[in-house]
């Protein structure tokens, strides 16, 4: 889809659909929306008086051929209450419009940006909006609707001085947007088409491509390192696991300044492994590899964003199978940091590949960790498919993400790792057990696992086991993955 800025009076815009967006509030009497009303012969009043045009969140109001404008539509979307407006809104209404003119065969349309939103955060916001909702989940689909379509959106409402400050928004919009897609384009694909060697070779190509540095250690490497907890999960299937790892350095790194450990959880697949899950929706478990698909995406944008610090993103990938050399209840592994673990649960699968893989995080020499994983159903009880669950051991790094999912207009909800969690995972024949033994709240004994492994390290857990699939289509987002958490982490790190 071809993005283009135009600071020509709106009026005169030719295109497909002109969409313009209205608050709760304001009926057609104020700036451009009563500009709208009187080039459209006072339409948008009648229409307000009538009660079918509101603001009301995501109402869409589709007017043909209105009089003055040179547009063959206007569709007016609400936006809702303009108090509640946020970061998120313009993002949402321009995916939801977009979504909404495609399905009806629309190919152009114009986004007319509202007087009192004339940013360089606002056109990224639009872009990224539109890029994300043209997003379908349709790679096999041999029978693919050819009519629907998005040829280009026109952003319109700026003027020549803000011009620079628009296309800077534009470009940086897009780099985001083109990752996050990147990321779900990866979720998508099933266990048989994206094991973990695959997934090494699509983040390999990937880095190389945008000028990343990347290393892929195979299973002798792994082993070699004693990587016993993520061997173990690996140990059940065929399919040998991988350790990907992918740097980012900036061209003049400041001493002393962090470096920033990006951890993501790929299990290709998660049948549970010997406690195996039941059938029912276990075809879902192909997205167990969305952290990780995350955290690849984050360095593509971080490619062309350059930000100051140094990234070094880990993705520990592999299947998890049942199997004749499957691990089985009981057993017990001895992570890379040294630490023995009784593993009494093999679908508590995740926290185990990522003990190591923030283990090696470290000693790659990252200062601040971030990880993200759908690692636990139990999130999803604590926060529906919602908010993403965080939790920190450093509240002053915490913070800092907390902002910029604020900022990125992804929703994000702290829960506690206070200590009296810790012992509801201590061993009784190893040093932890990777399952909690006490009543309730899995979403956090899962992150008190992890936490185990960050140290003294100031860490950051994601869990977005609840969030980083759709089960339905949103009007601004299709079905299937969502890329979450993505736009959060390059708002951070390139913050710092
Ligand atoms: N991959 C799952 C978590 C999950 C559940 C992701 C639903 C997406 C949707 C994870 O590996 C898992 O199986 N967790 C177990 C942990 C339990 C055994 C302590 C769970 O949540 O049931
Ligand atoms: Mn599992
Ligand atoms: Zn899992």
């Amino acid at each position: 889809m071809q993005i283009n800025l135009n600071t020509k009076p709106f009026a005169s815009l030719e295109t497909d659909a002109l969409v313009a967006y209205l608050f709760e509030d304001n009926a057609p009497v104020q700036g451009r929306i009563a500009e709208l009303d009187k080039l459209a012969g006072g339409l948008l009043t009648r229409l307000a008086k009538s009660g079918e045009l509101t603001g009301k969140n995501l109402e869409f109001t589709l007017v043909h051929a209105p009089a003055e404008l040179k547009a063959a539509r206007l569709l007016l979307v609400g936006a809702g209450k303009r108090e509640q407006a946020n970061p998120a809104t313009l993002r949402k209404v321009a995916g939801a419009a977009l979504r909404y003119l495609k399905a009806r065969a629309v190919h152009k349309l114009a986004f007319l940006v509202r007087e009192n939103d004339l940013t360089a955060d606002a056109a990224q916001a639009i872009t990224e909006g539109a890029l994300t909702a043209d997003f379908e989940s349709d790679k096999y689909k041999t029978d693919k609707k050819n009519d629907k379509f998005i040829e280009s959106l026109t952003i319109a409402g700026f003027a020549d001085a803000e011009k620079d400050a628009a296309e800077k928004g534009i470009a940086r919009g897009r780099t985001i947007a083109d990752a996050q897609n990147f990321a779900r384009d990866l979720v998508n694909e099933p266990s048989n088409k994206l094991t973990p060697r695959i997934l090494a070779d699509k983040a390999e190509a990937m880095a190389k491509e945008a000028g990343l540095s990347v290393e892929v250690l195979d299973e002798k490497k792994i082993a070699d390192l004693k990587m016993g907890a993520l061997l173990s999960v690996a140990q059940g299937s065929v399919e040998p696991p991988r350790m990907i790892v992918i740097t980012y350095t900036p061209a003049s790194p400041k001493p002393g300044a962090p470096v920033i450990g990006l951890v993501g959880k790929a299990v290709t697949f998660d049948t549970g492994g010997i406690s195996i899950k039941p059938s029912d929706g276990m075809e879902k478990m192909k997205y167990d590899m969305a952290g990780g698909a995350t955290m690849i995406g984050v360095m593509r944008a971080l490619a062309r964003l350059k930000p100051a610090v140094k990234v070094i993103c880990v993705v520990p990938a592999t299947e998890n199978m049942p199997g004749g050399k499957a691990q089985k209840p009981g057993d017990i592994q001895t992570a890379m940091s040294g630490k023995t673990i009784e593993v009494l649960n093999t679908d508590a699968e995740g926290r185990l590949i990522l003990a190591d893989g923030i283990h090696y995080a470290k000693q790659l020499g990252a200062t601040h960790l971030v990880d993200a994983a759908t690692l636990t159903g139990a999130v999803v009880v604590a926060l529906a498919n919602i908010n993403v669950g965080v939790f920190g051991s450093d509240q002053t790094w915490t913070d800092k993400l907390l902002a910029s999912a604020k900022a990125a207009g992804e929703k994000m909800w702290q829960l506690p790792t206070d200590d009296e969690y810790r012992e509801f995972i201590k061993g009784s024949f190893a040093d932890i057990q990777n399952i909690s033994s006490g009543k309730g709240g899995g979403a956090i004994t899962g992150a008190m696992f992890l936490k185990e492994f960050s140290g003294d390290t100031p860490w950051i857990h994601l869990d977005i086991a609840g969030t980083a699939w759709n089960d339905d289509a949103k009007p601004w987002l299709a079905k299937g993955p969502t890329g979450v958490a993505l736009r959060t982490l390059v708002h951070l790190v390139t913050s710092l």
